[in-house]
């Protein structure tokens, strides 16, 4: 029988998930489908249920449910739990698990540009996506993390509840600007530089570190303006297209225990966003 996949979240009509599972199930010969279904605040649980009562495979969570179905779930793998958020989750023989692979799926991309080791990394931002980044990334061995957001108090209180006083600072974007030449990774993680909005930029920069590497985890446009001004300066550019194909290879993995192809994913991603990528 078929195995049946998705993604519930509201908006959904644009999402490219059944774009680039759908290709990768036809790519690796599995009779499998992956669809979008559109669920409201107000539908979780009985969307859930319903899940569970057909007997999805699995299923992708997106906003803006990925912290309220927490509850719902029978189990939730650490990373997910800490972070607050799951964007994942696995039927195992009725049972639904819930996973987090946004923060892997970031960090994994990052490292096929950088070696992170030693490095001094930046965060921009604290919202949910910085959250899962930040966790992630600060249990890579030997880094510093510092991150700067507008509201410092919520930048205060992640390093505060995630314990990571002894690697990792919050400071002010203000400061991040003036010390951007102390890092060797700055990571994207707001919504500042997104479409229609295509002319901001969340922090000046003055100068920045040689060989530094900048990572926006925005794919609409596809380089913002933060990833061109510092590209002129000499950076190695990444935008969010790699962040987005490696936590849908790690979804797709954990269903069916296969990596996929993410140079296809990413290249599927690209050609439907129409442009050329950094
Ligand atoms: P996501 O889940 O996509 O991370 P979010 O949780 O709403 O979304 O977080 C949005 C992030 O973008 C936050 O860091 C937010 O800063 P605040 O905490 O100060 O709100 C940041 N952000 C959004 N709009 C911004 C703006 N115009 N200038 C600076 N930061 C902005």
């Amino acid at each position: 029988m078929k195995s049946l996949y998705g993604v519930i979240g509201s908006p959904i009509a644009h999402s490219m998930s059944p774009l680039i599972h759908n290709d990768a199930f036809l790519h690796n010969g599995m009779d499998a489908h992956y669809h979008a279904f559109h669920v409201d605040a107000g539908e979780l649980e009985t969307a859930v249920a319903g899940m569970r009562a057909l007997g999805v495979n699995g299923f992708n969570v997106t906003i803006p449910h990925k912290e309220a179905i927490i509850p719902l779930l029978d189990s939730v793998e650490e990373a997910a739990l800490k972070i607050g958020a799951v964007n994942t989750v696995v039927n195992k023989n009725g049972k639904l698990i819930g996973y987090n692979t946004d923060g892997r799926g970031f960090v994994e991309a990052l490292k096929e540009v950088v070696e992170l080791k030693n490095k001094h990394i930046l965060i921009i931002g604290a919202g949910g996506a910085a959250r899962a980044i930040f966790y992630t990334l600060a249990i890579e061995e030997g880094i510093h993390v510092d991150i700067c957001n507008r509201t410092v108090s919520k930048s205060e209180d992640l390093v505060r509840e995630f314990s990571l006083e002894q690697i990792s600072r919050s400071i002010t974007v203000e400061q991040a600007a003036k010390e951007l030449d102390r890092y060797d990774v700055v990571v994207q993680t707001t919504s500042v530089g997104m479409f229609p909005k295509i002319n901001d930029i969340p922090l000046a920069l003055n100068s920045i570190k040689q060989h530094a590497v900048f990572s926006d985890i925005i794919y609409n446009p596809l380089e913002t303006k933060l990833l061109r001004e510092a590209k002129d300066l000499g950076a190695v550019t990444q935008n969010g297209i790699h962040m987005f194909a490696y936590q849908a290879a790690l979804a797709f993995e954990l269903w069916t225990g296969k990596l996929p192809d993410t140079d296809r994913m990413k290249n599927l991603v690209k050609e439907h966003l129409g442009g050329k990528t950094c």
